[in-house]
């Protein structure tokens, strides 16, 4: 299918809470599109969504529109899937798994029917998970069905790093890969600020990276969101603004680098699983998996990252 000359660019953003509007405002200020369209079951809720960001467009360069009606994703390029139960404090992702799959499972046939060619991401978790139900249900290409899986915890531990060194995020080259879950884990053997490996990096006439210090930089991004779970409820802005980020790439011709989950085929001997890797994307959807080179207890990680994500999905006939 040729997805790469797209000519319209509108998102649809499924679920209007604290992700999917969230996502809508990012999308909205960076203008991430041109079109931005927000579905929920819940009428009076999105209608009055739709209006409040609507309301603002004369400082932006979008359209807000969307509704309860299902045919308000006709025609988009994108979309992005927030809908369902969300984690309370002291659940994991995982937790979710049972309850949200059975709303996919109904979700994904109706937004195919009406939008058979857009790229879908899903936003909702156990977002690894649902990305191998999303896929299966609908039966399109991996390449097309994928999700924003560790960008955010990714982001997370850049700004972690960024700030321990006092250098910009941009000079910080350090990418989590597995589940977008508690199995995470970053790629040290990789890590680089600037073009300094991680290790070698002197702040204050020492070098600040050791072993102890990795390993609490990795505890503290995986478990960011339990943290912010347990102060507001939520997390909302920053996954917002990563899903703006990974629309723009998606509407781009572009080719661009992003840590995200798709269904593996043979890597690393991995088959019928979503997880993240460093992952080349455009709007033609996933052109290519990265072959990222990984130490012998990196390898091991990513393994069983991946036992644990099969397990879910067994247990929930996938
Ligand atoms: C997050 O990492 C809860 O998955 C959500 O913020």
């Amino acid at each position: 299918m040729a997805r790469s000359h797209r000519h319209s660019s509108k998102v649809s953003i499924i679920g209007a809470g604290a992700v999917g509007t969230s996502l809508a405002y990012a999308c909205l200020i960076r203008g991430s599109a041109n079109v931005i369209s927000i579905y929920d079951i819940a009428s009076q809720k999105v209608q009055a969504e739709v209006k409040d960001l609507s309301h603002g467009t004369q400082f932006t360069h979008s359209v807000v529109m969307g509704g309860d009606d299902i045919s308000v994703v006709k025609d988009s390029s994108v979309v992005v899937i927030t809908a369902g139960a969300r984690q309370q404090p002291g659940q994991t992702r995982l937790d979710l798994a049972a309850t949200n799959t059975k709303i996919l499972e109904k979700l994904m046939p109706q937004l195919v029917e009406q939008a058979p060619n857009a790229l879908y991401v899903l936003v909702t978790n156990p977002c690894d998970v649902l990305t191998v139900v999303a896929q299966k249900v609908s039966g399109l290409p991996t390449a097309q069905v994928f999700s924003t899986g560790t960008m955010l915890d990714t982001s997370r531990l850049r700004w972690l790093i960024a700030n321990k060194v006092k250098v910009s995020q941009s000079n910080v080259h350090a990418t989590i890969v597995g589940e977008h879950g508690d199995s995470e884990f970053p790629v040290w053997s990789s890590a680089h600020i600037s073009s300094v490996p991680i290790r070698d990096w002197v702040y204050a006439g020492r070098r600040p990276f050791s072993d102890q210090v990795l390993a609490d930089l990795a505890h503290e991004a995986a478990h960011a969101a339990y943290e912010v779970i347990e102060g507001k409820g939520a997390t909302n802005y920053a996954i917002g603004l990563a899903g703006a980020r990974l629309v723009e790439a998606l509407l781009s011709p572009t080719r661009t680098v992003l840590p995200l989950s798709s269904v593996v085929d043979g890597y690393y001997g991995l088959h019928d699983v979503a997880l993240s890797l460093p992952t080349l994307v455009s709007s033609a959807g996933i052109e290519r998996v990265l072959e990222v080179p990984m130490d012998a207890s990196e390898v091991s990680s990513l393994l069983s990252s991946a036992d644990q994500l099969r397990g879910t999905l067994s247990t929930l006939g996938y």
